[in-house]
């Protein structure tokens, strides 16, 4: 599980050279929605020649263009090559659109001698349509590594003005379940625009994590300390986690599968839930 997903336009040089600098999870260069439609060539190359030069046990993503617009079957075909760890796709809709991009892929790991399935693929769910289709596109090909949310498009897509408060919930919360449904990790939840917002995205990522999200989208290095800080597990959850495993293991061993730690009723699911803290 992966915390922080930080994007890099992938026209953007400057940026790119430093890409060994940044203390983000997965690296994911952008060949969409930051690169103009003029620039998409361009980019192409110059996240290939990225990608030739990232550190050795880094985790490396490209977002390519959708499986609709004209640059999708040339990005896959040039980034292939150079054995990513896996492509997110935007605004996926359908478990066919999914079929589609596995086939095209396993064709070229085989051109490539790459092993086949080595690519994974995290779906971004930003549509209505991928919403409704959500589980069935988590379980359309094993390379799906989890999903990933795009709010931003996902509220211009189905109408909705302004998040206040609950107007995602609904979407969030799929997102997790069908994961879970699908046997996959859990979600990754979208970016938090306002990048000079360290409280907002403080209290949005305490949010996310609270929901089930294993991280979140980044598109500001100074937004990593923050989110990797909030979606690991604090001291006093491990200790209260530790308590409540060894309590439960005891108890169940004298033959009692509800007791209390703290003044809180404990039993088989939340002694599982503080292993996988404890696991974390
Ligand atoms: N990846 C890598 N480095 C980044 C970065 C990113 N996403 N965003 C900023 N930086 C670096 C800059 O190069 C700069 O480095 P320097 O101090 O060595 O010069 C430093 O961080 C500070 O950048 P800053 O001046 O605060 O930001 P900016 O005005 O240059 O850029 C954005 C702001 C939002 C345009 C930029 O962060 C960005 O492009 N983010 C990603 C956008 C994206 O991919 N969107 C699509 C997905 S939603
Ligand atoms: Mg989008």
């Amino acid at each position: 599980m992966n915390s922080t997903w930080l994007f890099i336009p992938g026209d953007k040089k400057k940026f790119l050279e430093k890409v060994n600098e940044l203390q983000a999870d997965v690296i994911i260069f952008d060949l969409e929605d930051s690169v103009v439609p003029k620039d998409k060539k361009k980019a192409r190359e110059m996240v290939e020649a990225a990608l030739r030069q990232t550190k050795p046990g880094s985790r490396n993503f490209v977002r390519v263009n959708d499986i609709h617009s004209p640059f999708f079957i040339d990005d896959i075909s040039t980034l292939a090559g150079t054995a990513p760890d896996g492509i997110v796709i935007p605004k996926v809709n359908t478990q066919d659109e999914m079929m589609i991009a596995d086939f095209l892929l396993r064709n070229y790991e085989k051109a490539n001698n790459l092993a086949i399935g080595s690519i994974s693929i995290v779906p971004l769910i930003e549509t209505g349509k991928g919403i409704m289709n959500v589980v069935d596109i988590a379980k359309s090909t094993k390379r799906v590594e989890a999903l990933a949310f795009g709010a931003e498009d996902y509220m211009l897509d189905v109408s909705i003005p302004k998040d206040e408060g609950n107007a995602l919930l609904y979407a969030r919360s799929i997102l997790v379940t069908a994961s879970s449904a699908a046997d996959i990790a859990p979600p990754i939840d979208s970016v938090y625009t306002d990048f000079n917002d360290p409280e907002g995205l403080k209290t949005a990522s305490l949010r996310s994590r609270g929901f089930g999200f294993q991280g979140r989208l980044v598109i500001h290095p100074k937004q990593l300390e923050t989110i990797n800080e909030i979606f690991a597990p604090t001291d006093y959850e491990i200790e209260e986690a530790r308590k409540i495993v060894e309590a439960y293991e005891t108890s169940f061993n004298d033959g009692d599968g509800a007791l209390q730690v703290n003044g809180k009723m404990i039993d088989a699911p939340i002694a599982e839930r503080a292993k996988k803290i404890l696991k974390m």
